[in-house]
This record gives C-alpha cells, sequence and structure tokens, in this order.
C-alpha cells in the first residue's frame, strides 16, 4: 500500500466493548476498527467514560490538558480524557470524563427510564469528539457517526465547524444501526448545539416541531450506511422507517448496506473457554456435553432426547419478545425445552418469571446481562430463536449459524440476508424462516423445527453443517468500509483533492 493512501478515521459512538455494551453498536465499534487497522490506516474511537468503563482493568491514561467543549446557550463546559487501546490492538480509544453527564450506572437510562439529559449529554460527546480532534492535533479524513447518539456531527461538520482548521474538512459517513431511536429532543435543543435556528426547519433538523438529531445527520452526512444490504431497502419503507422514510428515500443514492462482521476470535465452539466441551464440523460430540450443560446451568431436566429453543437478547419488542410472550404456552404443550436470557422491559420479566414458574421442566429464564451464559445458548441449545419485528443486522443469528445450532428468525433486515431457509428435498440451507410478525407463524416455525428434530436427523445434519461452514468476516466488512470513506471523501472534497491527496 502507497503511505499516501492510509485514512485517518475517528469513530464516535456511544459504546465500544468490551468497555461499555449494551447491544450489537458496542460489538461493532469494538471490532471493525481493529480490522481497518490492520489494513493500515490510523483509526481511533471516541466514547464517554461511563462509571462502567474500569480505568485500572484497562490501564486507562489520563491525559493533559482539558477539553473545552463550547455548548452553545449553556457556555463552556469541560473534560478530562483518557486513553485507553482495543484490547489485542494499538487502536486508541479517547474516554471523555464527564462526572455530571457521564457518572452514573447506566449507559442510557436507568429502571426502564432514559435519563433526562440525554440530549446534553451525546450532544457533548459530538461536540467533544470534534474539540478533541484539536487537542490531539489530529485531522480525519473521515468521521464515522454511529445511530443518533453521534448524528450530529455531519450537520455541525456543515455549520459552525466547516472552516475548522482541523475537522473542516473532515468526510462524514453516518451508520444507521437502528432507525427506531432518533433522539427526539425539544426545540430549545437548537440553542445549545449553536448552529442557527435556520436549521430548524422541515428540510433540516426539524421533525414534527421537534430537534430531530438522526435527522440531522441522514441530511447532512457525506455518505449512509446501514448494517445489511435488505435493512437499507426496508428503512425507505412506512413500516420500517419510523416516520423518516422520506427522508431516508431522499438519500437512497448515498446509502449502502454492508452486513457487519463476527468476532470469531469471540465466537467459535473450537475454542470458546465459556462453553464446557469445545466441538467442530468433524467433530460434534462436544455439542451433547454442551446441551446438558446448560439444562443444569439452569435447572431443567437433562434429556438429551428432546429439542432445547435459546433466546438471548434484549427484551423490546423489537426483538419479537411479545409474540413469544403470546406463544409459548401453546410452544410448551409440546415435549420440549425452552430457555431465555436477557433482559429489557420490565413487564417481560415479571411475565417470563411467572412461566418458569408455571413450567419448571421445561422453561427456563436468566434476567439480566451474563456473556459466559449468552455463550452457554448459543452451543448448547438445538436451535436459536429470534423472531424480531425489525433488525438491522443481528449478531446472534450469525454466533448460532457458526455452533451449529440452527436460527429460526423472522425473515427481516439482516437476519433475512444472512440466513437461507431450510429445504428438506435439496438439504440447502442454514435455519428455518417465517414472514409474517405473528404469533402463529412463529409456534408454525418452532413446529417444524421440533418435526425436524424428532423425525428428520439427516435434515437437522445438513442444517447444522451448512450453518457451521458460513462465515461473516470483519475482514470483508473492512473492505466494503474502506471504499466508502474514499467515496465520502471524494463528496466532502471533490475528486481532484482526492486525486492530488491519495495519488490515485
Ligand atoms: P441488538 O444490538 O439489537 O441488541 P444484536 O444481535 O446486534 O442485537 O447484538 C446483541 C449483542 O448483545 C450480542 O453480542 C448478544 O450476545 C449480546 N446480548 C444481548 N443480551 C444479552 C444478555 N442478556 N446477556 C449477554 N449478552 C447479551
Ligand atoms: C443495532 C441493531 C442490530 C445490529 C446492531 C449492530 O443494535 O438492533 O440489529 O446488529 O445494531 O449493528
Amino acid at each position: 500500500m502507497l503511505s499516501t493512501d492510509r485514512l485517518s478515521l475517528l469513530f464516535v459512538a456511544s459504546e465500544a466493548a468490551p468497555f461499555a455494551k449494551e447491544g450489537g453498536l458496542g460489538d461493532v465499534v469494538g471490532a471493525l476498527p481493529k480490522y481497518l487497522a490492520r489494513l493500515g490506516h490510523d483509526v481511533r474511537v471516541v466514547i464517554p467514560r461511563y462509571y462502567s468503563v474500569n480505568i485500572s482493568k484497562y490501564s486507562l491514561r489520563l491525559l493533559p490538558g482539558t477539553l473545552v467543549v463550547p455548548m452553545g446557550i449553556i457556555g463552556h463546559m469541560y473534560c478530562g480524557v483518557y486513553e485507553g487501546h482495543l484490547p489485542g490492538s494499538e487502536v486508541p480509544v479517547y474516554f471523555l470524563e464527564h462526572e455530571q453527564f457521564y457518572g452514573r450506572a447506566g449507559l442510557y437510562q436507568q429502571d426502564g427510564q432514559g435519563y433526562l439529559d440525554n440530549d446534553n449529554r451525546f450532544v457533548f460527546l459530538s461536540k467533544a469528539a470534534l474539540e478533541l480532534c484539536k487537542m490531539l492535533a489530529f485531522q480525519p479524513d473521515v468521521i464515522h457517526s454511529h445511530d443518533w447518539h453521534s448524528a450530529v456531527i455531519p450537520p455541525l461538520l456543515d455549520t459552525t465547524y466547516l472552516h475548522d482548521r482541523f475537522v473542516g474538512d473532515s468526510a462524514s459517513l453516518l451508520t444507521l444501526h437502528n432507525m427506531q431511536h432518533q433522539g427526539n429532543f425539544y426545540p430549545g435543543l437548537m440553542e445549545v448545539l449553536g448552529i442557527g435556528w435556520k436549521h430548524f426547519n422541515y428540510l433540516d433538523l426539524e421533525k414534527d416541531d421537534q430537534v430531530n438529531l438522526l435527522k440531522g445527520g441522514i441530511i447532512h452526512a457525506n455518505l449512509l450506511n446501514t448494517v445489511s444490504e435488505c435493512y437499507a431497502a426496508e428503512i425507505q419503507t412506512a413500516e420500517y422507517g419510523w416516520g423518516l422514510e422520506a427522508v431516508v428515500r431522499g438519500r437512497a443514492a448515498d446509502l449502502y448496506g454492508i452486513l457487519n462482521g463476527v468476532d470469531y476470535e469471540e465466537w467459535d465452539p473450537a475454542h470458546d473457554p465459556h462453553i464446557a466441551a469445545k466441538y467442530s464440523p468433524r467433530n460434534m460430540t462436544g455439542k451433547a456435553i454442551c446441551k446438558q450443560d446448560l439444562q443444569a446451568s439452569l435447572g431443567l431436566p437433562q434429556r438429551a432426547d428432546i429439542p432445547l429453543f435459546g433466546v438471548v437478547s434484549r427484551m423490546v419488542q423489537q426483538k419479537g419478545t411479545d409474540i413469544i410472550a403470546e406463544a409459548i404456552h401453546r410452544i410448551l404443550e409440546m415435549d420440549v425445552q425452552f430457555v431465555m436470557v436477557g433482559n429489557g422491559e420490565p413487564w417481560a420479566h415479571f411475565y417470563f418469571g411467572d412461566i418458569a414458574a408455571a413450567y419448571p421442566d421445561k422453561f427456563a429464564c436468566y434476567i439480566g446481562y451474563n456473556e459466559a451464559l449468552a455463550h452457554k445458548v448459543e452451543a448448547g441449545a438445538d436451535f436459536f430463536v429470534m423472531p424480531s419485528s425489525f433488525e438491522p443486522c443481528g449478531l446472534n443469528q450469525m454466533y448460532s449459524l457458526a455452533y451449529g445450532t440452527p436460527p429460526i428468525v423472522r425473515a427481516t433486515g439482516g437476519l433475512d440476508d444472512s440466513v437461507e431457509n431450510f429445504d428438506e428435498q435439496a438439504l440447502t440451507g442454514d435455519g428455518l424462516k417465517f414472514w409474517q410478525h405473528s404469533a402463529q407463524a412463529l409456534f408454525d416455525t418452532i413446529g417444524w423445527a421440533a418435526y425436524t428434530f424428532f423425525n428428520n436427523p439427516k435434515g437437522l445434519k445438513a442444517l447444522r453443517k451448512n450453518g457451521m461452514k458460513k462465515r461473516f468476516t470483519w475482514e470483508e466488512a473492512a473492505l466494503k468500509y474502506e471504499r466508502l470513506y474514499r467515496l465520502a471523501i471524494q463528496r466532502r472534497r471533490g475528486a481532484e483533492y482526492y486525486r492530488n491527496r491519495f495519488g490515485e
């Protein structure tokens, strides 16, 4: 690679594994930068330093100096910056230390209630990331925003930072991981943004008399992408656009879909330290031991002769928790077992707790976040259940493919792109799909899986083998992102600048 080929990239996000993670966003921000760095790029990451980010565990170092962040009508605010690295790499991660905004237990909420100052918390993240470039004398070629939390960066780059010495030339890419959450706030937030009221109109940041940060990002970013191709098409429709479908359609020419990868160093049944026995496509005997271990861990009878269905997910409407709740009694009329690991909406904690009490030999749930148990479910279950109403990408179904645990999915977004439906005659496919978002469709497909388990061992074997052969690599995704970064730079600064800068 020519030295001039090297891109400077800044990721700004609300999560990055392993430091702070609530879902797949953290997995992506914790993995993709490493693979871009392996391609030779100068990649850096900025996230808040929540209380849960352990300074000594990760040997974080406090940088000298204080960051001064202009917060419009609030005035200047100040923060410290810790520096660390993504484990197993040289990728610097900068943590914004601000007691008032981030010194609390949760990332976004407590007891199901979003923090009331999430507007200022994440506007601060976005502005502080731009100010940090000055402090580090870092001129990113591209600033890569993720979801609404950093979506206001593209509007800032087009306005108050347009002539900034460090970021004025930076191109912007906004990755849409989830259209449901948009950062909708009261109009007065315009005074904190400080970009002028003229941007509060329906062609810009305003939506239904509110400031909509995601909308601002969609309109101003040089390029956009979703985390699967299917989702890129879906969000242009009323069913999946959450009110922004027309805005997205307006940018359709600049919208791409790149499927997330899997970190196979973390998720591989041949090397997984969390599971009771290792196994691989050539020797699957360990999988039966993992099933016994999962049953024992959750207090279920250790039966090899019946199918065990597993779920690991946030318990929210997106994930189809409601249709599982509706179908579960009928599912448990069959000779099967069902386990759930997750937390989320309080009703679900009570509801599934009661189901566990009513069917102690068939149903078990763990309410909470538990990394080791998530691995045990992937390995020990016979089928993995993911009946999402929408799913921008979804990682768990990809993990379950790697663990020879065929996923049962609703054909939407990344679930549709990553899972191929089982064909009983041709013995092709790696999972079982349904289309309608209903308890009936879920029940029918679980019935199909149970039938396959009891009556079609050849089919089950083929499903497992086909899934384990599949690979979704970050290497491949990183190359696609690299192409988008180069295109974004050309959009921002013109083809001639690009040729001069990169010699192409
Ligand atoms: P989303 O980001 O919408 O929640 P993904 O499938 O992209 O969905 O990613 C979910 C990630 O969070 C996966 O890494 C999954 O293993 C993890 N996860 C979700 N809930 C739990 C839980 N209760 N315990 C452990 N890991 C969980
Ligand atoms: C979001 C989506 C999920 C996706 C993840 C990472 O949380 O809900 O489908 O896998 O982001 O991109």
